[in-house]
């Protein structure tokens, strides 16, 4: 079928994927009128809001990004069914959680909304729409997809204008903090789509920027897989990275040496090599999650658990760090305090979704700690919902029991504290001035350096005791 070109596009869900990744499009392509819509009205205003530093997501550059289109041809808006009636291309970029109940409970993506999705677009749709998945989704999601608009709509029936459809998978391979120069400057765009007129009219939209040779056309199913098995491979060289971290610290080895002669050797590379309190975010264990669900509906249970190894290691990692902290602290951190510096699940984000803080958290919690969390960008609500458990500034007394609160600066965090524990790689916990932070804290007092960000020497000379990860003593 022939497409005319691209001149309006929606996209549904106007989260860390949709917002920062429409406002790149609309800021290069003045032409086309983008519409990024939602369901949640108070993201909408957020992402409307006159003062850019309340974006609903925090990303550097974005607030540039969207200060130059918003109001040209970038909208936010809650009008789903008007925005989808006038618009050549639809994109759907709505969550796709793992599932908490039901078949493929704990592994299996929820695809509720996506299903939703498409029967808005069914129904709105008018004259022909490309529809293209942004969400990472399981392998031939878009067959589904495809079945949902093929339903004849009621207000169509014998009418000779009946809306159509090509159906495209164009994951999304931006990191969250370095969002917007992942989308300036991708490694590739990848199209995948059976009706060659879509893939280019969607590859018109990408050229306005991104090279051709950088556009990758392929099957539907190869995109969708895609996006699992990248997700996947990156996932699987951090917890590479962290068992070697493991072993370096029972062996004497350094695990930042081993990262360093093993990421020279051209056919490794040096990236996704930093050990650490394991992955978050996202996307990575619920892709991987997927992934295993898909390996045992297809019958290939070794498969499964050779990718499930990746997750389990992962969580390990973390529980890992809450127990080693706890033996140092003589055993016990029953009423003591500890600073937690970070809990974004990687620095330069507000998002906190599967943040290793969480677990290490709650882990330290569980053992009776208090615990007096710092991070520059993340909320104390954002906290509170997280560790399901309010913030209390309350003597634990003789119960025992764990409390949080939040610290609005690294020196509150640490006053008083017997150890501080590093989980976010923020540029300001680079160069603390651990001489004057060790008067604050109660001796013998901890770094615990989850995330190689410490200057060794400097915490050594400031009468501290450091563990860093990885790093094993002679
Ligand atoms: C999400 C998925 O997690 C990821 O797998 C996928 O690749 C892209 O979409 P993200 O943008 O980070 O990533 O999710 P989130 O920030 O939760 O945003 C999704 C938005 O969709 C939310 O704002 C939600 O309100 C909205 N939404 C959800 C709708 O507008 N309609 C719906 O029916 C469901
Ligand atoms: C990831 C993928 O990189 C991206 O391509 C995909 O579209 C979405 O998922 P994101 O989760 O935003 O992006 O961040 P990423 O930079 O990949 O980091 C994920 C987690 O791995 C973070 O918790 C990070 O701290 C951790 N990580 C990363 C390490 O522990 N060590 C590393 O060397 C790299």
């Amino acid at each position: 079928m022939k497409i005319n070109p691209i001149r309006s596009i929606c996209c549904i869900g106007a989260g860390y994927v949709g917002g920062p990744t429409m406002a790149v499009i609309a800021d290069r392509c003045p032409d086309i009128d983008v519409t990024v819509v939602d369901l949640n009205e108070e993201r909408i205003s957020a992402w409307n809001d006159s003062d850019l530093n309340n974006l609903p997501v925090y990303e550097p550059g974005l607030d540039l990004v969207v200060s130059r289109a918003r109001g040209r041809n970038l909208f936010f808006s809650n009008q789903v069914k008007e925005s989808i009636s006038s618009a050549d291309l639809v994109f759907i970029s709505v969550n796709t959680p793992t599932k908490q109940k039901g078949l493929g409970a704990g592994q299996a993506s929820d695809l509720r909304w996506v299903e939703a999705c498409a029967r808005q677009v069914a129904t709105c749709a008018k004259g022909h729409t490309v529809v293209v998945e942004k969400s990472t989704l399981p392998v031939r999601t878009a067959a589904a997809i495809k079945a949902i608009l093929a339903i004849p709509q009621r207000q169509y029936l014998n009418s000779e204008v009946a809306p159509t459809f090509s159906v495209l998978s164009n994951p999304e391979f931006l990191a969250e903090g370095t969002a917007i120069n992942d989308l300036e400057n991708p490694d590739r765009v990848l199209i995948g789509g059976e009706d060659p007129e879509a893939v280019n009219a969607l590859a018109a939209i990408y050229q306005n920027w991104v090279a051709p040779e950088k556009i990758l056309r392929t099957k539907l199913w190869s995109s969708e897989l895609s996006k699992l098995a990248a997700n996947a491979f990156l996932a699987q060289r951090i917890s590479s990275i962290n068992s070697v971290a493991a072993l370096c610290e029972e062996t004497g080895a350094d695990v930042r040496e081993v990262a360093l002669a093993i990421g020279t050797d051209s056919r490794i590379g040096p990236k996704f090599l930093n050990a650490g309190p394991g992955f978050g975010g996202s996307c990575f264990q619920k892709d991987i999650l997927n992934l295993v669900y898909l390996c045992h509906h297809f019958g290939l249970p070794e498969v499964a658990s050779y990718w499930e190894q990746v997750v389990e290691l992962n969580t390990w990692q973390q529980k890992r760090i809450a127990r080693l902290l706890v033996q140092k602290l003589f055993g016990t951190v029953t009423g003591k305090k500890i600073a937690i510096l970070g809990f974004a699940f990687k620095a330069d984000t507000n998002d906190t979704r599967e943040a290793p803080a969480i677990r290490i958290s709650l882990d330290l919690l569980e053992e009776g700690a208090q615990l007096a969390i710092h991070d520059p960008k993340v909320s104390p609500n954002q906290i509170a919902l997280e560790l399901s458990h309010l913030p209390s500034n309350l003597d634990p007394g003789l119960k025992g029991e764990g409390t949080w609160h939040p610290s609005k600066s690294v020196e509150t965090a640490l006053e008083g504290a017997d150890a501080v524990l590093i989980l976010t790689e923020w540029e300001e916990y680079r160069d603390l001035d651990w001489l004057r932070l060790s008067r604050l804290m109660r001796a013998p007092a901890w770094v615990f350096d989850a995330r190689s960000v410490v200057d060794p020497e400097k915490v050594a000379s400031a009468g501290l005791m450091l563990w860093r990860v990885g790093e094993g003593s002679d």
